[in-house]
């Protein structure tokens, strides 16, 4: 721009948009290019990648010991000075990588510029993202876990306590909170065991596949895999740059155990309307309203079920990014850490809250047994019955039982309020032993098949979630 003026650089900028740049397509340029905002947060593992590349091409004898040494030392030095936030980041020099270049050029001189031998950003930030990843999932791991932790401590505490159970919403069968409360535990064990797989999946080193195509010196790519933690080296480098699959993976995982989250959190809004009534969430998880003073709002658990939303967007949104892209690395690629960076947060932000909220809500176990019994919600039981006991077909058990509950609801009473005439001018073979099969204890306390919700079964299965997850 030799020469040119700053109002002749001004009236070169676009008309529209121009007025907020100095200059057309430089400040522009800076601004969609730069990633340091962003993916600074990665400073740790980029500085971990470039000390085991060094120490390699140190002992490799690529680049001279005395360099080398001074590159690692300059690069602690940089590391402490990101970690306690006196790094002066730049926007002008792009992205995190080449903010610590440039440095450790600073600090150590030109002996700086021999650390991006035989590597590029291309591999370079490949590795940094993976390690990123890696670690977010041990954290994740972690805090599903809290979850499932405070999920069989109350499964425990109400093994016993009969709820209604749906199916459309509508009561089906008595089942115990127990064993409801579990379901999610088994939920978020397989969203942990999808951490697993993702973890060990994409444990495979990319550095040292360097720009795209590998590189003409002598690398030894199984050391710098195995000093950062990793398997082994990815076997293909224009995969090894241009694969991110264990950023979707990750995205995919986290928009599954967000599902989970989010059903988990609209049972809660659920149970703690007024109409529910089935549990109140403490004070510390509720909020009041600025205009209603009765009012006790879930806004943590709705705020759950709401931020579901963007996890599934930043997974849809990678895989439109990558679904055209050719081989190998192409900037298009830059996106993808803002969407790790975010659904990292969220997802730590709502099991941290889910976990807070499911350790102190108080349930009303009278009301919700009050709640099971109404809607005939043992009618199964009765059909049951008549299988077992009078060994009637069971299609013929359910028409039978259709009926008593037709007459019940004539009545306005429940199954087991009937009078045994009732009963026996539907099925003259009736006997007063069915009216023990009707209360919704003895319902919960039969279905003790494996896997069923009797509170005994309930009891074992925590005692058995503990030993497989915590
Ligand atoms: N900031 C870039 C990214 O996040 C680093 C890699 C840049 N590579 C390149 N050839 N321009 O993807």
């Amino acid at each position: 721009m030799s020469g040119r003026s700053h109002k002749d650089k001004k009236k070169s900028a676009n008309a529209l948009w121009g007025g907020r740049f100095d200059a057309a397509p430089g400040a522009v340029m800076e601004e969609i290019n730069a990633s340091i905002d962003f993916d600074r947060k990665l400073f740790a593992q980029d500085i971990a990648g470039s000390k085991a590349h060094c120490a390699m091409l140190m002992a490799q004898g690529i680049i001279p010991a005395d360099d080398g040494n001074a590159i690692l030392a300059g690069l602690d030095t940089i590391l402490g000075e990101m970690e306690s936030g006196d790094f002066a980041f730049d926007r002008a020099l792009e992205d995190i990588h080449m903010n610590v270049e440039a440095r450790l050029n600073e600090l150590v001189g030109e002996a700086a510029g021999r650390l991006h031998t035989a590597r590029s950003r291309n591999d370079q930030v490949a590795t940094d993202l993976k390690i990123w990843v890696r670690d977010a999932l041990d954290g994740l791991d972690g805090a599903a876990q809290d979850l499932q932790s405070a999920l069989i401590d109350q499964a425990e505490s109400h093994a016993a306590a009969v709820m209604p159970g749906f199916t459309h919403l509508q009561t089906a069968q008595p089942v115990t909170l127990g064993h409801h409360l579990l379901a999610y535990v088994e939920m978020v064990g397989r969203d942990r065991s999808r951490m697993a797989d993702c973890r060990r999946r994409l444990n495979e080193c990319p550095l040292g596949a360097a720009a795209l195509a590998g590189t003409a010196f002598p690398i030894d790519r199984e050391a710098t895999a195995s000093a950062l933690g990793f398997d082994g080296p990815a076997a293909n480098s224009l995969d090894a740059v241009s694969d991110r699959d264990f950023v979707v993976e990750f995205l995919g995982l986290g928009a599954i155990l967000a599902v989970h989250m989010s059903r988990l959190a609209e049972e809660i809004v659920l149970w703690c309307s007024e109409p529910f009534a089935f549990a109140r969430l403490s004070d510390a998880f509720s909020t009041g309203s600025s205009m209603m003073p009765q009012k006790r709002n879930p806004d943590a658990a709705e705020l759950v079920r709401a931020k579901c939303g963007r996890v599934i967007g930043a997974l849809t949104g990678l895989l439109v990014v990558l679904k055209g892209l050719p081989l190998a690395y192409a900037k298009d690629l830059q996106e993808d850490k803002e969407p790790v960076f975010q659904v990292a947060d969220t997802l730590a932000l709502g099991l941290a809250a889910l976990t807070g909220m499911i350790a102190d809500i108080t349930f009303n176990a009278e009301r919700m047994k009050d709640a099971a019994g109404r809607g005939q919600a043992t009618a199964t039981d009765l059909a049951d019955w008549l299988v077992r006991v009078l060994g009637m077909p069971f299609r013929r058990a359910h028409r039978v039982t259709g009926a008593l509950v037709r007459r019940a609801d004539e009545k306005g009473c429940a199954l087991d309020q009937l009078d045994l005439a009732d009963m026996q001018a539907e099925e003259a073979a009736i006997t007063a032993e069915v009216f023990d099969v009707l209360g919704v204890e003895n319902s919960v306390n039969s279905r003790a098949s494996f896997g069923g919700t009797a509170p005994a079964n309930v009891r074992r299965a925590a005692v058995e979630a503990r030993r497989r997850f915590l």
